[in-house]
């Protein structure tokens, strides 16, 4: 059942290039996106959209709600569904609600949807369990392609959410009739091959998990769409690893988490978009200074200047950066697990799927 792989998450981490190729396929035509089950929605209609989801796939929604309010100019809100249910949010008839969950059960995501509905809004699921109670209580349901995921840790079903987020992000671009950028549609074809490549990197990732094997606490930086990225990545080295993990926004670092740093802490960065990597950058000579080992993940075109274990992701535009970096991330994390001798596939205290408020 697990191809040869130790464990479903390694096998997962695995099948996502073949999982958001299946994402993707028959989604882009001659640059023009098909999302058909949308076509009945008036885009035009709304003024303000709302995603709203738990754990993993909030990170993702963070992400889609970073990319949608680029593409659209149009205010984007990110939230927790369990803070969305009882934080009387602004939602009306002219609200696109979006609802992402893998198993399509999350008590509290099928309540904010409930709530979503009630207010009026217009609202589509972003799942990947066909037939699960939020894609069918919603007005519309686009379904990730990742197959079953069995490991508790999400990670094939993050990358994919990301993937139909960017697609539903252009495509009511399209639908609205705005100039959208035919790059990046044609590079997100590549997307697949480019995780491929990152995946032979794997014993690299193994290594850099070693410095992390005597931690009691990984502090992970990131600005803007990179910030989303290391709260996932954060997530998935504290579920797995049980190394209490904290993600910080990296401006922020000199206004208080700067204090924790000390000789031999261990600060993974993600610096991936050009406007503001080089800000990135510096918090994390400003940590060096301090004694941290660091790992710095970004792109082949950033330079990157007296800073050590340096992994270099293949030049994509920066949106899509975000689903690359995802996988060094889970390596990191899901080879710290193994280091520690964790049950990988199954945390303590974690269910796949929490029904339950
Ligand atoms: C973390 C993880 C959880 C889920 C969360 C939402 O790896 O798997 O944080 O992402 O419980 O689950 P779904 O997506 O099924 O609503």
């Amino acid at each position: 059942k697990k191809d040869g792989y130790d464990t479903f998450m390694l096998k997962e981490i695995h099948e996502q290039p073949h999982v958001i190729a299946e994402t993707l396929r028959g989604r882009i035509n001659h640059n023009h996106i098909i999302l058909d089950e949308l076509k009945d929605i008036d885009f035009s209609q709304f003024n303000k959209i709302y995603l709203v989801a738990c754990g993993t796939a909030y990170h993702a929604s963070m992400c889609g709600a970073h990319i949608l309010k680029k593409v659209l100019d149009i205010p984007v809100l990110s939230e927790v569904a369990s803070e969305f249910r009882y934080d009387d949010p602004f939602v009306d008839e002219k609200t696109l609600a979006i609802f992402v969950s893998q198993s399509g059960e999350t008590a509290d995501t099928l309540a904010a949807l409930r709530l979503a509905k009630e207010k009026k809004a217009t609202t589509i699921a972003i799942a990947n369990v066909l037939g699960s109670t939020i894609s069918r209580d919603s007005d519309y349901v686009l379904y990730t392609c990742a197959g079953p995921e069995i490991a508790v840790a999400s990670t094939k079903a993050y990358t994919t959410q990301l993937v139909l987020l960017i697609l539903l992000a252009y495509y009511i671009a399209q639908q609205l009739g705005k100039d959208i950028n035919k790059q990046i549609i044609q590079q997100l074809m590549s997307i697949p091959q480019h995780v491929d490549t990152i995946l032979k990197d794997e014993n690299l990732f193994a290594q850099y998990a070693k410095m992390l094997e005597n931690q009691h606490d990984a502090y992970f930086i990131g600005r803007n769409l990179d910030y989303a990225s290391v709260l996932e990545g954060a997530l998935k080295l504290k579920e797995v690893s049980y190394v209490h993990a904290d993600a910080y926004v990296a401006g922020e670092l000199k206004h208080g988490p700067i204090a924790l740093i000390e000789n031999d802490s261990v600060v993974i960065a993600v610096a991936t978009q050009p406007h503001i990597a080089q800000k990135t950058i510096s918090n994390i000579q400003e940590t060096m200074a301090r004694g941290a080992r660091v790992i710095l993940l970004t792109t082949q075109n950033m330079e990157v200047k007296n800073v050590q274990n340096v992994y270099e992701l293949p030049d994509i535009d920066p949106t899509l950066q975000t689903i690359l970096v995802a996988v060094p991330l889970q390596l990191i994390a899901y080879y710290t697990a193994c280091i520690k001798g964790c049950d990988v596939d199954k945390p303590r205290n974690l269910a796949k799927s929490v029904t339950v408020e």
